[in-house]
């Protein structure tokens, strides 16, 4: 970075198993300068910023502290994982009414600090609370992004790359949808090396049932992983450190994130996974992947059960 460059300043909200594993990502892959982060709980804020700092020597020069809000005014990027996670049998949507009224006790003072960054939503449900924060705070649509079903996607492409023997990172795949029960593969596009993963499947004396299968394990994921070990936060601080890295890196990269529907495969006011372009300045275009009459079904279904949720809890 050159010296008279502004250091990149991130104030995270939320010093839980996600927010701390956002932290320890941001750290050890040298992203921005400046980490504050803020919590209820003071003494563990305090401390679980002097014990981020102890990694800086072997990883990155790095201002780790606990913050407040005021510290958020010049912050290039404030990222939001403050709230109650799942508890076995709970779903994500079966969290917005408590965790919109954590969001509300945050969203109005970082306002008011005068932060004119741009928002990441990471909490649960995280298209909901997304849309949300874009209302709370009065901010351009282009300034609120969701990490949307960014975590579901690499869930995708590491289950087809198990399966076809290949790196994950070679895999084209998308999750669209809400990041939760609805959301769906763009099985019209996901591929190999342009082979689509239904005729690889079709090509090694499989039947179509197999993609479903593929389906209820990625979206079934979050749930295994909650009744064996009771959260999940390696996944998903890593996934948010990354959409965090293309955003303050000016990346314009490609990611399937939370973005706000203006007609996009029919939809209206609301937020929900599908590929945008993320830099500097936050959302950049979204994009309408073309769908089967069968996705499109897909999207509109988890659309509704999106909206059906949002209009009881924001009445
Ligand atoms: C996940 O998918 C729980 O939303 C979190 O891991």
């Amino acid at each position: 970075m050159a010296r008279d460059e502004k250091p990149r300043k991130v104030i995270l909200v939320g010093d839980g198993a996600v927010g701390s594993t956002f932290a320890f990502s941001m750290v050890q892959q040298g992203i921005a300068e400046e980490l504050g982060i803020i919590d209820i709980a003071k003494e563990h804020v305090e401390g679980d910023a002097i014990d981020l700092a102890d990694a800086t020597p072997w990883t990155s020069p790095k201002n780790i502290y606990a913050a407040d809000y005021p510290d958020c005014k010049d912050a290039d990027l404030v990222v939001i994982t403050a709230g109650a996670p799942q508890k076995p049998g709970e779903t994500r949507l079966d969290l917005v009414n408590k965790n919109l009224k954590i969001l509300s006790s945050i969203v109005e003072p970082v306002v008011e600090s005068g932060f004119q960054g741009i928002f990441l939503v990471v909490a649960n449900p995280v298209d909901i609370l997304t849309h949300a924060t874009w209302k709370m705070s009065g901010f351009p649509k282009d300034r609120v992004i969701g990490s949307g079903t960014s975590l579901d996607t690499g869930r995708l492409q590491k289950v087809i790359a198990e399966m076809e023997h290949v790196d994950p990172r070679s895999v084209n795949a998308y999750m669209l949808g809400e990041h939760g029960d609805t959301e769906f593969p763009a099985w019209s596009y996901n591929n190999v090396g342009g082979v689509k993963v239904s005729d690889w499947v079709k090509a090694h004396g499989m039947d179509e049932s197999k993609l479903e299968d593929i389906h209820k394990e990625v979206a079934n994921m979050a749930y295994d992983i909650i009744n064996k070990k009771g959260a999940t936060f390696y996944g998903i601080g890593t996934a948010s450190a990354m959409i965090a890295k293309a955003i303050l890196n000016d990346e314009h990269r490609v990611l399937p994130l939370s973005v706000p529907m203006d007609g996009q495969y029919g939809l209206h006011d609301l937020h929900i996974g599908t590929p945008a372009v993320v830099g500097r300045k936050g959302l950049e275009q979204i994009i309408e992947m073309p769908l089967t009459d069968k996705e499109q079904e897909l999207m509109t279904a988890s659309a509704d059960q999106l909206k059906k949720v949002m209009d009881k809890a924001f009445k």
